[in-house]
């Protein structure tokens, strides 16, 4: 595809009241992209002389989105019209192409190929305009396309101006047009705000040109749903479920499995490897890389993650900006939050919440941990419970432990410190200074065991319910003597405590 004769004006300065948002209208999202990024991807595939976009509305940050991908901005301010937006665009399209394609930024399911055959039969056909036109069971909102009686499109009228007659018709306007300029400029200087909106109507240049004898064309789009608006809501909810559908439907042609595709969500740059497989409501969001013959099971959100061939991610884990090496392993419930590497064959267990972390090859940590700003070498196995302290109420500290390490369970790792190769910490350490290689580290109370002290105790309280006096007291004297109980209990272990 390639169109060097062809400009593209992208209509985006419009308010899109009806979303009730704080955010302009082409910045919501849909599959995961903004909707004017979508549609400007799609033109970009056209490779036409140039892409102009008319902003007004949050035109900075709607601009702040388009500057980046080599779309040229033009300010519409006020905003009067569609036929005003195109008359602003004049001047930056100078005399650069013989024809546009005009297009919403707010229909953001548009595809490349049908712009492309729009372009070519407007060419082909000599028209002065060509609409892009749908057949929709519910035209209710849209400009309709009048037809003569010969079929040739006579004009648009806008759903506010119809009569009770042309209300039935169902071929819709989508916005979306290819024009030859020479003839479309003349039309838009002589447009009127005859409407209710009291707006300049890119949709009256239609008649004009038909008055003056030019031909129009309409093509129908064969999918309808390419023509979807985002103007409400639930249209923005339909829009994300068909981009969704799509993106599916094109992984598991490219070989990925998915139980329950209806429920999984995958965002438009994703890309996952055959032989994968996605369970029951996984996320793979941002710009993840999924390998062939991975496994990510029910619930598991991933975004921006790398993931290489045969990892296997189990259900309901939540893994950002991360790098998954091969045959890894992560889950179920486990968290790595940010600039996580685990490399080939490195496993984490369930509630093991990793941050800034390294795991080597083949290491280990399977239950209850917490490792941020740590760098862990290969072979290590990381006890239950063992804690990287690395913030110390100020800033984050490292933690560096070696290879083939075993950090026995319920270790606190008090950062900043270094365990060397092949050492060993003994559970329940608070490591507190550097370990060297192949020592022992324990950082821990002594035991003291007392012999026959449980069961003395347990005699001495049998003797002490049987002197109580019989029943026949009042709930708050049964009271009293507890709490007296307790104190006598208290008293003979502080005794107890005093004498070892
Ligand atoms: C427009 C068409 C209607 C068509 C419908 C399809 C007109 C008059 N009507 O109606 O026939 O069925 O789209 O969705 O064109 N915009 C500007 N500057 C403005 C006004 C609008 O850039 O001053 C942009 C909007 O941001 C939007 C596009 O033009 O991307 C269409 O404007 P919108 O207000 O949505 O027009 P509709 O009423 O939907
Ligand atoms: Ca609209």
């Amino acid at each position: 595809m390639a169109l060097p004769d062809c400009a593209i004006v992208i209509l985006a300065a419009g308010k899109g009241t009806r979303l009730k948002s704080s955010v302009a209208k082409v910045l919501h999202r849909a599959g995961g992209l903004p909707l004017i990024e979508h549609v400007v991807r799609a033109c970009q595939r056209l490779k036409p002389r140039a892409i102009v976009a008319v902003v007004g509305h949050h035109a900075e940050d709607v601009s702040a989105v388009l500057k980046p991908l080599g779309v040229q901005i033009v300010i519409q301010e006020p905003q009067r019209g569609t036929g005003h937006a195109m008359l602003m665009a004049r001047r930056a399209l100078g005399s650069r192409a013989k024809y546009a394609v005009v297009l919403p930024g707010d229909a953001p399911l548009v595809r490349a190929e049908t712009l492309a055959e729009m372009a070519r039969i407007h060419r082909q056909s000599l028209s002065a305009a060509t609409i892009l036109s749908a057949l929709l069971e519910r035209p209710e909102g849209y400009g309709r396309i009048l037809r003569r009686d010969d079929g040739t499109v006579e004009a648009i009228v806008e759903d506010s101006a119809l009569t009770d007659d042309q209300r039935a018709i169902n071929e819709i306007n989508s916005s979306i047009y290819a024009f030859t300029l020479a003839k479309l400029w003349p039309c838009l200087a002589r447009l009127r705000p005859d409407n209710i909106h009291r707006e300049l109507y890119l949709t009256d240049a239609i008649a004009m040109l038909r008055a003056q004898g030019e031909s129009v064309g309409a093509l129908v789009a064969a999918d309808a749903e390419e023509v979807l608006g985002c103007n409400t809501r639930a249209d923005l909810a339909a829009v994300d479920e068909v981009f969704r559908r799509r993106k599916r439907a094109e992984l598991m042609a490219a070989g990925v499995s998915m139980l329950m595709p209806g429920s999984i969500l995958i965002d438009a740059d994703v890309t996952v490897g055959p032989d994968t497989l996605l369970e029951p409501g996984v996320q793979l969001l941002g710009k993840s890389r999924i390998g062939a013959g991975c496994t990510i099971r029910t619930g598991s959100i991933l975004n921006d993650v790398t993931m290489e061939d045969g990892a296997l991610v189990r259900p309901y884990s939540v893994i950002n900006s991360s790098h998954l090496s091969a045959e890894t392993e992560i889950g179920p419930f486990a968290h790595l939050r940010t600039a996580v590497r685990m490399l080939d064959r490195a496993h984490v267990g369930n509630f093991v919440e990793l941050k800034n972390t390294v795991l080597g090859e083949g290491t280990k940590a399977m239950h209850l941990s917490y490792l941020g700003d740590a760098h862990i070498g290969g072979g290590t196995n990381v006890g239950a419970g063992t804690i990287t302290c690395n913030y110390d109420g100020m800033k984050k500290n490292p933690t560096t432990i070696g290879r083939r390490v075993f950090i026995g369970t319920d270790t606190a790792l008090v950062a900043p410190v270094k365990v060397g190769d092949g050492a060993y910490i003994a559970a329940g350490s608070v490591i507190t200074k550097n370990v060297p290689a192949d020592a022992l580290a324990i950082a821990r109370g002594h035991q003291v065991n007392k012999p026959g002290w449980a069961a003395k105790r347990r005699r001495q309280m049998a003797a002490a319910v049987k002197q109580k006096p019989a029943a026949k007291h009042s709930e708050a004297r049964s009271a009293r003597v507890s709490r007296g109980k307790v104190a006598a209990a208290a008293k003979r272990a502080r005794r107890i405590r005093k004498r070892r």
